[in-house]
């Protein structure tokens, strides 16, 4: 056995001295959660730049990007894959850039990275699948621009990382101690202590050095996902945006401005906790939380049938059932979540598909469970929370 094994190599180290060990050192002992882990989005949402993981296309014919002022090239050397930017008005063309890491799973898109020397940026090109596409970064300009990339990005994409300072504002960082993904130590806090114990003590059953999250309260069972499901949380109250580890209550760490951003800040994708908590599911029960329709452990996506069971474990009970007609239910596949949970342009994350610069909305599913129009699915009732009208103070409605 190598000496290794009662004492997990570091990937990195949390500030208060808890060691990070990857989700492949649980693999011994939690099988069957580490396979089906490997298949989320969580998992997926970071990692180096390979072949396997970059989505777009270096074909020839696919592999440009045209923009009014610009154009980027997308070029693969053996093993690497370079964008190349060339600026049209003065005809000039500036030097390849590498692609160092990849963001996103690739549900609605990826976004590329590049590493000068220990400083990181985003690239111009990203991918977008429903165009099977490269697209303008959200966000970008349409002139070559090289946006870093702080901490107020990475925060919701990688398990942690290392900036050289640690107020989170610059762009460089340690690249060899950057762990990839949201891995299982970014829910269930950083685990070395508990691989070398149970390690050491292979007939103990019951988990030591291990948060239960189980066992917490409802808010900060839900702070665990708000940590990243909950608008930009820009505001640091107290250390840098990895500061915050489960089970510790979040508002003590981050919390909104209540303002748009400008263009050139960061896209934000999604606040479902901030709408699911205006819902009056939530509100008028006691338990929900995010575990009670997901499985962090596993890929749904589009398993309507499990979705659909979850509603009516608590809708079956209650007699208030879905009053709508029977025979419209039916044409719909009864997919509870199309009516009531139905995706809406996103009011912030824009993306530019074409030359002429028009921008089409994302649309990502709301989590305001609630009657919603049928013609441009607005919802019919107001909510009165302060939670939904924090977020349309947000996004400037
Ligand atoms: C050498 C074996 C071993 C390794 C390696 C190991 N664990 Fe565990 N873990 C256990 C045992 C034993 C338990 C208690 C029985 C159970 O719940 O499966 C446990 C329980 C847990 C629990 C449940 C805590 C609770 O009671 O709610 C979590 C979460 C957990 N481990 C996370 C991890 C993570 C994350 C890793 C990898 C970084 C990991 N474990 C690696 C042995 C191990
Ligand atoms: C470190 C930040 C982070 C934490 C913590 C986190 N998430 Fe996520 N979550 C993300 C990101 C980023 C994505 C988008 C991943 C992608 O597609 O690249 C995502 C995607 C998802 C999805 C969509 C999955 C899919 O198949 O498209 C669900 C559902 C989800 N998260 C639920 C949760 C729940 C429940 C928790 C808490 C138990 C949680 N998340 C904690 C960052 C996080
Ligand atoms: C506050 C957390 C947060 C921050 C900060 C954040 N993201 Fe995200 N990102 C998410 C979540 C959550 C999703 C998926 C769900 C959604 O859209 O609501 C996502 C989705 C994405 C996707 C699409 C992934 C997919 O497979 O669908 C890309 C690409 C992406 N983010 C890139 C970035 C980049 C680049 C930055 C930094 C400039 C960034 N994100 C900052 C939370 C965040
Ligand atoms: C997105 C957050 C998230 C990620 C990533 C995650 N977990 Fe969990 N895990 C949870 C939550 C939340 C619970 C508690 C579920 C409950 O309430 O029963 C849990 C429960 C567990 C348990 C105890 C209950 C059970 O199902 O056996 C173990 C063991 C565990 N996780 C191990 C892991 C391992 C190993 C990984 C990585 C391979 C991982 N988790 C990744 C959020 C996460
Ligand atoms: C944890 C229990 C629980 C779950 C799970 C749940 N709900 Fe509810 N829901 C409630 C309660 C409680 C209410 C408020 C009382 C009522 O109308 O029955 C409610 C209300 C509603 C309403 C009326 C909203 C309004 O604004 O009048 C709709 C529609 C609804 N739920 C749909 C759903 C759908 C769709 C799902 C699955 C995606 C779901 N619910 C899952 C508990 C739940
Ligand atoms: C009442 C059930 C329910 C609850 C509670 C719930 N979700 Fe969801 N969530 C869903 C459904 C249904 C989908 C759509 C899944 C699909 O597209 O296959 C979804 C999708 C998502 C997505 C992907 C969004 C997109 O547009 O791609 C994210 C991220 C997410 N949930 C996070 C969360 C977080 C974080 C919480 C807790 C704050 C939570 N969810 C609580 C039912 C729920
Ligand atoms: C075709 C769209 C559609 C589908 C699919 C659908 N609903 Fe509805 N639902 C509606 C509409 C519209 C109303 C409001 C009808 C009215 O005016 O009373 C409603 C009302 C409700 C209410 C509120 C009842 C009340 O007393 O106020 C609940 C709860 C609900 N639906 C749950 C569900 C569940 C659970 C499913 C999946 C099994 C589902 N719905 C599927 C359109 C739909």
């Amino acid at each position: 056995m190598s000496p290794d094994y009662f004492k997990p190599p570091a990937l990195a180290t949390h500030f208060n001295g808890e060691h990070f060990v990857g989700s492949l050192t649980c693999k011994e002992c939690h099988a069957d959660i580490y396979e089906t882990h490997l298949e989320t989005a969580h998992f997926n949402t970071s990692a180096l730049a390979s072949a396997d993981n970059i989505i777009g296309s270096f074909e020839n014919g696919a592999s440009i990007l045209s923009l009014d002022e610009l154009e980027v090239k997308m070029i693969e050397e053996g093993d690497a894959y370079y964008q190349q930017v060339v600026d049209k008005k003065n005809n000039q063309t500036l030097p390849a850039q590498k692609i160092g890491v990849v963001i996103g799973s690739g549900v609605k898109g990826q976004s590329y990275l590049t590493w000068e020397d220990e400083r990181l940026f985003q690239l111009q090109a990203s991918y977008y699948p429903p165009t099977d596409s490269w697209i303008n970064s959200p966000g970008y300009p349409n002139q070559f621009i090289k946006r870093p990339v702080r901490d107020g990005c990475l925060k919701c994409h990688v398990t942690f990382a290392t900036n050289r300072d640690f107020s989170g504002q610059g762009n460089q960082y340690d690249s060899a101690k950057m762990v990839y993904g949201v891995d299982c130590e970014k829910c269930h806090r950083p685990a070395g202590k508990h691989v070398v114990f149970h390690r050491e003590n292979p007939d103990v059953e019951t988990a030591r050095f291990m948060l239960q999250l189980d066992t917490l309260s409802r808010q900060l069972r839900l702070d665990a996902c708000a940590q990243c499901h909950s608008g930009p949380r820009d505001r640091i109250l107290q250390g840098n945006s990895f500061s915050y580890l489960s089970g510790e209550p979040l508002d003590a760490y981050s919390r909104n401005f209540h303002k748009g951003l400008s263009n050139q800040e960061l896209d934000v994708h999604g606040n479902q906790y901030g709408l699911l908590t205006g819902s009056k599911c939530f509100i008028q029960s006691t338990e929900m939380d995010c575990g009670t329709c997901h499985d962090p452990h596993k890929n749904q996506r589009n398993d309507i049938q499990y979705f659909n069971q979850k509603c009516m474990s608590c809708h079956q009970a209650n007699t208030a059932i879905c009053t709508e007609d029977e025979s419209v239910l039916h044409a719909n596949g009864s997919n509870c979540i199309s009516c009531h949970m139905p995706t809406i342009p996103s009011k912030i994350m824009s993306l530019q598909l074409t030359e002429d610069r028009a921008e089409t909305a994302v649309y990502v599913r709301t989590h305001l469970i609630g009657i919603y129009e049928a013609e441009d699915k607005t919802i019919i009732e107001t909510i009165d929370s302060s939670a939904v009208r924090e977020i349309k103070e947000f996004i400037g409605k």
